[in-house]
């Protein structure tokens, strides 16, 4: 049975896991950020070197192939990172992808349909997350890109700009669904399951709802000595209210999987002598359930203006993105679940909690997902880890399903 080359995928994950990384061992590739871009050159010197037709999309999607014809199978993940994040989240499966081209085309394996390896533009979310696979769905209008800007107020435009891609052509990056046969993305799991089950292999069947969603209270700066207790229009109050009442929502109100994140605070103008006048959140909210997101999306704008009120602040509820729940195609798990058997691995099937370009993939073609250990199930830390022999046994659960898929 054919297999993916360890020695060179794992040179590859050592030497990309090079570039952004951080003092703790982790990287940092925010999307379009100097790291991402070197990021960037190094994989597109890296399929150039393999002699592998390549080109980057106008969303700058990074795309190799062996083969030729349509409808492709395409494999891919994302290769920016969240800050200080761990090697394996999204370049895994890249890498993975890449490996699986190179080990078709050294030995000279032909399908009837042409691989692909994508390399999505923003999974992580600087600029809102899923940027590079809503525009190849063709479902990034321009608009959405004039929208979309990051956290320190830069907009997406400038840095597409930048890197000399024009965000009015981004509808140029969409492919006709009758292109696509399938999507196949191998991933870290990203939680403990898979470790505690001792299963090597995960079949994932579904991905959860997801919203990320930008609340700044607007109170007044004052002086922190003088100023009454009771005078005061504490911007600060109102966020830390606000992230313990969604807390108590997650926990009273939502399905009992739901969960909710208060990942960024920022209070300004941010001195210490000075009563804050405006608190800047971000809440980030999942769940399996469509219904349930969308009824503490509600909630969500609701709890914020009764908190304003109650501190005398007034709010902004911004959604800045709002993602479907996914389900993966039955057919696509039927045929990794039969590949990992053939590899003599045992497979388990779960949803992802963590959101994946996959999810949005499955909105125009089947979709399947390769979920495989992480030690203690940490991620979006740089403890991050998977060892090589279990990446080994997903990229060749990858590589299989890829051949099937592109021989049926
Ligand atoms: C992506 O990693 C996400 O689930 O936020
Ligand atoms: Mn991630
Ligand atoms: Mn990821």
């Amino acid at each position: 049975m054919l297999r993916i080359n360890l020695a060179r995928l794992r040179q590859d994950l050592e030497d990309l896991g090079e570039i952004g990384k951080t003092p703790e061992g982790g990287v940092w590739r925010s999307s379009f950020s100097e790291a991402d871009l070197e990021a960037r050159r190094w994989y597109l010197q890296r399929l150039q070197d393999a002699g592998l037709q390549h080109w980057v999309d106008a969303a700058g999607n990074i795309y190799g192939r062996v083969g030729e014809g349509s409808p492709a199978v395409i494999a891919g993940s994302h290769i920016d990172s969240v800050p200080n994040g761990g090697r394996f989240d999204g370049a895994l499966g890249v890498m993975a992808a890449f490996e699986c081209l190179r080990t078709i085309k050294d030995h000279g394996v032909h399908t009837k349909l042409p691989i692909e390896a994508v390399a999505f533009t923003d999974e992580e979310g600087r600029f809102g997350g899923f940027v590079g696979s809503y525009a190849l769905i063709g479902q990034m209008p321009y608009e959405e890109v004039m929208r979309r800007r990051d956290l320190r107020g830069v907009p997406l435009a400038e840095a597409m700009h930048a890197v000399g891609l024009d965000p009015a052509r981004i509808a140029a990056a969409r492919r006709d669904p009758n292109d696509i046969k399938a999507y196949v993305e191998l991933h870290i799991e990203q939680g403990p399951i898979l470790e505690s089950l001792n299963v090597p292999i995960g079949v994932v069947q579904g991905i959860v709802a997801g919203s990320r969603t930008w609340i700044t209270f607007r109170g007044r700066a004052d002086h922190a000595g003088t100023t009454p207790m009771s005078m005061r229009q504490d911007a600060f109050l109102g966020a830390a209210e606000f992230g313990l009442r969604a807390r108590d929502m997650v926990l009273t109100e939502g399905s009992g999987t739901t969960v909710g994140t208060v990942g960024v605070l920022e209070l300004k103008p941010g001195a210490s002598n000075i009563v804050p006048e405006s608190a800047f959140l971000t809440l980030d909210l999942r769940d399996i359930s469509w219904d349930v997101l969308q009824r503490l999306l509600e909630r969500t704008r609701l709890i914020a203006h009764e908190v304003a009120e109650k501190w005398g602040l007034e709010v902004t509820v911004e959604r800045m993105r709002v993602s479907e729940p996914a389900q993966m195609s039955p057919h696509l798990q039927a045929i990794i679940a039969e590949a990992a058997k053939e590899l003599g691995l045992k497979a388990h099937w779960m949803n992802s909690g963590a959101g994946h370009d996959a999810q949005v993939m499955a909105k125009i073609a089947p979709a399947g997902m390769i979920f495989v250990p992480s030690r203690q199930g940490r991620s979006h830390s740089p403890a991050e880890h998977t060892d090589w022999d279990q990446i080994e046994n997903g990229a060749n659960v990858l590589l299989h399903t890829l051949l099937r898929l592109a021989n049926e």
